[in-house]
């Protein structure tokens, strides 16, 4: 007891010989307090006014930016196109029926609005139009097998055509005046002189590369009628992927050269077949020009941008200037992929023209596009990455 009493003793000696300097502790920390506090609603009051102006920044920045409806977007070329946009700073939405199309490059990789919709369904484009503040369209959505579009040539013509009319005439009746258009070499049919120019005659030789015609056709109509200014872009050969490969190539079922033989190199076909060994070429085989889809893509910005200053309605090829055979395709991927690539040689198919070169002079000049992935080994590299990452994903 008489030590507790000690301890208590010498303990609140040992306060009360401090309390003086705890004092003046307190009161230095509550000053300093007092000053935080003061600097931190200075802080407030500053930051909020710095918040304010982003904000306003953002929105004006927001309300600047032009939005493009892509249909088709979540196809092969349209999804680049899309990448392409974005990276401009275009605003996209996406319209498309996911016939061929694939949600998941929408959600995961493009992330931007997909509308799951056709073409040919007016109240919904109608209702698209008054929702949403569209300044440009990007056509790519189509149906685009040669083949099935000889034996079905209705579901082409109501696909390809009724579905663009209908397009045309909601975009007329919103008030939208750009669009840019997905034509093809397949307009051209069988060419008199390569390489092939924008003004050489347009004489397509299968239903799909008359569906486009027609619409290029409907274009130079609503054109004069409406003022609905456009581009149509007549691609050759797509090929390739995202450089970086967050894109590519999935065409199911699949029709393309370059595909086909990376899916050999997969091991998903034993072998490629090599229609035609007789053409008037170098080495027998057909020859075409392949154009990276990336180098597409950035055109269809370039030629957006030019209808958006206020450039007239046109037509530009774009291709790469150079053809390549059959053989050299499968000798290029060999070489990319290590693989030994079989290949078996077959009768010629009908309808395939001997070569088929595109002069994109006029792109060049006008849109000053320059394609930046013109080499051959280039653009199957990237498909071939692409390809062994999706399949690997898929399969
Ligand atoms: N791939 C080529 O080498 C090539 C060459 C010349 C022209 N083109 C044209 O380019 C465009 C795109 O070709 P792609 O290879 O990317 O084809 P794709 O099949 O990968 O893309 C077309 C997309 O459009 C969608 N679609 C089709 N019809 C629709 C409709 N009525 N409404 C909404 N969506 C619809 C499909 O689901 C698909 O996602 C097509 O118009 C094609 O004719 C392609």
């Amino acid at each position: 007891m008489s030590s507790s009493l000690l301890w208590f003793g010498a303990f609140g000696g040992q306060i009360c010989k401090r309390l003086p300097p705890l004092l003046l502790t307190g009161f230095a920390l509550s000053r300093d307090l007092a000053l935080t506090l003061t600097e931190l609603m200075t802080a407030i009051v500053v930051n909020s006014k710095l918040l304010l102006i982003l904000i306003q920044k953002v929105i004006v920045v927001t309300q600047d930016m032009q939005t493009v409806l892509v249909t088709g977007g979540a196809g092969y070329i349209g999804s680049h196109a899309v990448l392409a946009l974005q990276n401009a700073g275009y605003n996209v939405v996406v319209l498309d029926n996911l016939v061929y199309g694939h949600k998941d490059i929408v959600d995961n990789t493009l992330k931007t609005e997909l509308i799951i919709g056709d073409t040919n369904n007016r109240p919904l484009l109608d209702q698209l139009f008054s929702t949403h503040s569209i300044d440009a369209v990007m056509h790519f959505a189509a149906y685009a097998y040669v083949g099935e579009s000889v034996n079905n040539p209705s579901k082409y013509y109501h696909n390809n055509v009724t579905g663009t009319l209908t397009l045309l005439d909601a975009m007329v009746d919103a008030d939208i005046k750009h669009f840019v258009f997905s034509s093809t070499c397949a307009t051209y049919g069988v060419p008199k002189a390569v390489p092939i120019v924008e003004d050489h005659p347009q004489n397509p030789i299968n239903p799909y590369g008359a569906t486009k015609l027609m619409v290029e056709r409907m274009l130079a109509d609503f054109d004069v009628a409406y003022d609905l200014r456009s581009v149509c872009f007549r691609y050759f050969n797509a090929a390739g992927a995202d450089p970086e490969g967050r894109l590519g190539e999935d065409h199911h079922p699949e029709t393309h050269l370059i595909p086909l033989v990376l899916q050999t190199a997969l091991g998903k076909r034993e072998s490629i077949s090599i229609f035609g060994t007789d053409y008037p070429t170098p080495d027998q085989t057909c020859v075409r020009d392949y154009i990276h889809v990336s180098d597409l893509a950035e055109a269809h910005v370039l030629g957006l941008d030019y209808l958006l200053k206020g450039g007239e309605s046109t037509k530009f090829n774009l291709g790469n200037g150079n053809g390549f055979s059959v053989k050299e395709i499968i000798e290029a991927a060999r070489t990319v992929t290590g693989h030994p690539i079989p290949a078996v040689e077959c009768d010629r198919r009908p309808g395939d023209p001997p070569s088929l070169v595109g002069s994109a002079d006029r792109a060049r000049s006008m849109l000053g596009w320059h394609p930046q992935y013109a080499d051959i080994e280039t653009i199957i590299r990237h498909a071939w990455t692409w390809h062994q990452k999706r399949h690997s994903k898929v399969a």
